[in-house]
C-alpha cells in the first residue's frame, strides 16, 4: 500500500529538509510564536515540548544533542549566575528574533552589557 505523510506521496530517495523555523513559529501549535517568551516553558506556561524540535527529527537527528542540552544549560546557568545582561542603551533597539537565513538561522549582530552581579 502507499504510504503518505500528511496526505503527501513522498517518492523513495527524496531529500527531506525540515524546516524547523516554520515548526517552531506555526501558529496552529504556539501562542504568539514571534515573541520572545521563554516562560511559555515553564510548567503551565503553554509551550510544547512536543512540537520543540530544535535539533531536527527522523533518522538524521542531531548526534550532539545530550552534549549540547548539558553544555548550554551549564554556560547559561553560571552566565546567568553571575551576570545581569542588559541592553547596550535605552535607545538601542532589543536583538531582532527574525535572524538571517544561512545554512542555519544565524542571530543578528546586537550590542549588550554583561554587568556583573554583586557577590
Ligand atoms: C545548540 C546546539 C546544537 C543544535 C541546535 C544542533 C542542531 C542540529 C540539527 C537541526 C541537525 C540536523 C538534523 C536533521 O537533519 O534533522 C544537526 C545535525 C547534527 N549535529 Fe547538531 N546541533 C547542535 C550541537 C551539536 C553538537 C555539540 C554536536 C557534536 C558534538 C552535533 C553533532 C551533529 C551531527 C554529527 C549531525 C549530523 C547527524 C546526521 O546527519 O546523521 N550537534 N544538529
Amino acid at each position: 500500500m502507499e504510504k503518505r505523510i500528511a496526505g503527501h506521496f513522498i517518492p523513495k530517495n527524496t531529500i527531506i529538509i525540515p524546516n524547523l523555523y516554520g515548526a517552531h513559529h506555526d501558529l496552529e501549535v504556539w501562542d504568539d510564536p514571534y515573541s520572545f517568551k521563554p516562560e511559555r516553558f515553564l510548567e503551565g506556561g503553554g509551550g510544547s515540548l512536543r512540537a520543540l524540535i530544535p535539533f531536527g527529527g527522523g533518522a538524521r537527528l542531531c548526534l550532539g544533542e545530550a552534549v549540547a542540552k548539558m553544555e548550554m544549560f551549564l554556560f547559561t546557568a553560571y552566565l546567568l549566575r553571575d551576570f545581569q545582561f542588559l541592553p547596550a542603551s535605552k535607545e538601542e533597539p532589543l536583538p531582532d528574533l527574525r535572524g538571517v537565513a544561512s545554512v542555519v538561522l544565524k542571530v543578528k549582530p546586537y550590542t549588550a552589557i554583561a554587568h556583573p552581579r554583586e557577590q
